[in-house]
C-alpha cells in the first residue's frame, strides 16, 4: 500500500513544541523504578511546557495488549506494538518514556529500528534482582519464587542487560530525584530547546 504524507514537516512540529521528539526507552526488572522514573521525569517535562508522554507496559496491557501474556512471543509482539505507537507519537512531535521491562537484546534492538537509531535513547534501570525482590512492590517476586506465578522475569524467565546503553541509571543507589535529574540532564543536551 502507498504512504500518503502530510505536508506538515518534522521541523515545524518542533518549532511548535520546542523540542525535537525522542524516545527515551527504560529497561529494567519488574521493581527497578521504571514507571515511577517515568512519571516523574513527565512531571517534570510537562511542567517546562514539553510535550510528553509516558507509555506503561502495565498501562498497555489494559487495552493496546490486552490480548498478550509473558511468553517469550508475546512480550516480542508487546514490545512491536509500542515501538510503533512511539514511533507515531514522536513523528507527531511528542517526547515518549516507555515503561516496559522488555527483557531481550533482541527485541529492544527492533525498537531501535522501529522508532530511529537518533532518536532512541535507551536508557537501563540497573537494579539487581536481589534488589527489586527485597522492595518487591506488588509482591509478584514472593508469588514467583514460590512458583504461584510462571515466566517471571529474574525469576523463571530471562532479563539481558543492554550492553551499551544510552543511559544507566542506578536506581537502587540513588534517589528518585537523582535518576530523574540524570535523564533529564540528558535530554537537555540534545532534545529540548530552553531558550
Ligand atoms: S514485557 O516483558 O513485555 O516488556 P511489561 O513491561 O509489558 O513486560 O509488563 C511487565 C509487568 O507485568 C510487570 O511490572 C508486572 O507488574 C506484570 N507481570 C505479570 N506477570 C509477569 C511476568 N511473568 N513477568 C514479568 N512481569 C509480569
Amino acid at each position: 500500500m502507498q504512504r500518503f504524507n502530510g505536508t506538515i514537516t518534522g521541523t515545524e512540529r518542533a518549532r511548535m513544541f520546542r523540542q525535537k521528539p525522542v524516545t527515551v526507552w527504560l529497561t529494567g526488572l519488574s521493581g527497578a523504578g521504571k514507571s515511577t522514573i517515568a512519571y516523574e521525569l513527565e512531571r517534570r517535562l510537562i511542567s517546562l511546557g514539553h510535550a510528553c508522554y509516558v507509555l506503561d507496559g502495565d498501562n498497555v496491557r489494559h487495552g493496546l495488549a490486552s490480548d498478550l501474556g509473558f511468553s517469550r512471543e508475546d512480550r516480542h509482539e508487546n514490545i512491536r506494538r509500542v515501538a510503533h505507537v512511539a514511533q507515531l507519537m514522536n513523528d507527531a512531535g511528542l517526547i515518549v518514556i516507555t515503561a516496559l521491562i522488555s527483557p531481550m537484546h533482541e527485541d529492544r534492538a527492533m525498537a531501535r529500528e522501529i522508532i530511529g537509531s537518533d532518536r532512541f535513547v535507551e536508557t537501563y534501570l540497573a537494579a539487581s534482582v536481589d534488589d527489586c525482590a527485597r522492595r518487591d512492590p506488588k509482591g509478584l517476586y514472593a508469588k514467583a519464587r514460590s512458583g504461584v506465578i510462571g515466566s517471571f522475569t529474574g525469576v523463571s524467565a530471562p532479563y539481558e542487560a543492554p550492553a551499551h546503553p544510552e543511559l544507566r541509571v542506578e536506581t537502587a543507589s540513588q534517589s528518585k530525584e537523582e535518576s530523574v535529574a540524570g535523564i533529564f540532564e540528558y535530554l537537555l543536551e540534545g532534545f529540548l530547546d530552553r531558550s
